[in-house]
């Protein structure tokens, strides 16, 4: 039950205008709301054109904007590096005077980590500040651990060595976080994540996309160590939890055809194939994946992602299996995992398909490219022993007979029975964490009774 005080706390979220860090800030508000705060979310200007509910409010949040100091059509996504500077240098100034003006008195202010100067406008205006770390608890504690200089990592000289940190298992090069290997190339990222972990003293509270069933040791560790750092997730769409209202704040270009398509399929016999909002294959990997399922003659639900105003070329490696499966351009994701009739899920290992995958307890074939990963797909194979692992060729590439090996693998191989006994089991943990009392539950309990207890 609420008290008096709750109902009149007021929480403001602040994100950057990128639909994986909107998506999970803006389901933590809605658990938020559901414990009896107020919440606000701030954004960019820029947001607004790609949402698809009323932009006054969605769930019980209400929505604030401000400028990143960009025209609202300036394409953020094809020029990060001038997005975040731009926005560093605007978001600041435009953040405190929309604070200010505000007619709500804020108790507490969160943010997603890629705005790490919202800490020192939180100090300015002397609010408590918390932030909703949106990749796994596992990739928090690498980043402390090297941005801190706290252990040895790989080294131009040394680029092979292997890594082991408090509450890990040992990670090999080749399964750390491509952003601390010698090899990275993508300084921008680099350089904010350097800004976001030297400015974590200036907060208060962690709350980890996470639970405390899927990362315990590392969670624990993290505690032991300092740090106040609460799983409250997994913080994924409310259809994949079996709730009715759709919590998406982005318009999506779903192929329907695919929920038609998968309604004529057997139980547990669709491979679905995506790699995420980013990543776009080579001819080669769509060769090579298609000679693996044509290998398996199993059906597929394949996301082909091209390039802004590219068409998908007509393949004729595409046409010999086409009547074997179904190839889309976007697909209502959640939807999918949760369908009866899929089998397994060959993903690039991204942290919100990963947690989509574990709460619909659906097997992985990790297929990681960059960033966290191959980090996530160690977590896959080896800790929560979920799935298996596509095996690189010497050139980084893989061929379509390690695509067929891996399908039939977690399909029907030696292995599948754990595998798919541990997914279920995960997904069970999953919906128990966000449950009354549950591991996740509890802690947004508390970091509401100690927002509370700040304003009272
Ligand atoms: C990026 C990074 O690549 C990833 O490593 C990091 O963990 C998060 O940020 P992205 O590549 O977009 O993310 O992958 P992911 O985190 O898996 O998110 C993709 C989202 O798009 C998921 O929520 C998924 O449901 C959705 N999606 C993807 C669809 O709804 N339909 C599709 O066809 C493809």
């Amino acid at each position: 039950m609420s008290s008096c005080c709750e109902q009149n706390t007021n929480v403001l979220l602040v994100t950057l205008s990128a639909q994986g860090h909107l998506n999970p800030i803006l389901r933590l508000g809605k658990s938020l709301v559901s414990k009896g705060l107020h919440v606000t979310l701030a954004t960019n200007s820029s947001t607004l054109k790609n949402m698809s509910s009323a932009p006054n409010s969605t769930g019980g949040i209400h929505h604030e904007f401000f400028s990143d100091g960009l025209p609202i059509d300036y394409n953020r996504k094809a020029n990060m590096d001038h997005y975040m500077d731009t926005l560093s240098k605007f978001g600041p100034v435009n953040l405190l005077a929309l604070i200010q003006s505000h007619p709500s008195k804020f108790a507490c202010i969160i943010h997603t980590p890629f705005v790490p100067w919202v800490s020192d406008v939180a100090a300015d205006v002397n609010l408590p500040n918390a932030m909703l770390w949106i990749q796994p608890s596992t990739l928090y504690q690498i980043y402390h651990r090297f941005y801190n200089r706290l252990d040895d990592f790989p080294t131009e000289s040394n680029p092979d060595m292997s890594v082991k940190l408090p509450g890990l298992p040992v990670f090999h090069a080749d399964e750390l976080p491509s952003f601390v290997l010698p090899s990275n190339t993508f300084r921008s990222f680099d350089s904010i994540l350097k800004q976001v972990f030297h400015n974590m003293h200036k907060v208060k509270w962690v709350l980890g996309n996470s639970f405390m069933e899927l990362e315990k040791d590392v969670i624990v560790s993290l505690n032991n160590g300092g740090h106040v750092f609460w799983p409250v997730g997994p913080l994924v769409p409310a259809t994949l939890l079996g709730k009715e209202e759709d919590d998406d704040l982005f318009k999506s270009n779903e192929d329907s055809n695919c929920m038609e398509w998968l309604n004529k399929q057997k139980p547990s016999s669709v491979v679905y194939i995506s790699f995420g909002t980013l990543l776009f294959l080579s001819e080669k990997d769509i060769k090579n994946i298609a000679a693996g399922l044509k290998s398996t003659n199993r059906p597929f639900l394949w996301v082909i992602r091209m390039p802004e105003n590219k068409e998908l070329p007509e393949y004729g490696f595409l046409d010999e299996i086409k009547e074997q499966g179904l190839i889309v351009s976007w697909s209502p994701q959640t939807q999918v995992l949760s369908h009866p009739a899929v089998g397994c899920f060959l993903s690039h290992c991204g942290w919100n398909s990963l947690l989509e995958s574990v709460v619909a307890g659906v097997p992985v074939i990790a297929c990681p490219q960059w960033t966290d990963q191959p980090t996530n797909a160690k977590l896959v194979t080896d800790v929560w022993g979920v799935g298996v692992k596509l095996k690189k060729d010497s050139d980084g590439g893989f061929s379509g007979d390690e695509v067929g090996r891996c399908v039939e693998e977690v399909m029907s191989g030696l292995k599948s029975e754990v595998i798919r006994k541990n997914a279920l089991e995960l997904k069970a943990a999953a919906r128990e964490a966000l449950m009354n009392g549950g591991s996740s539950d509890n802690n947004i309990r508390m970091f509401v009774d100690e927002v509370v207890s700040f304003c009272s």
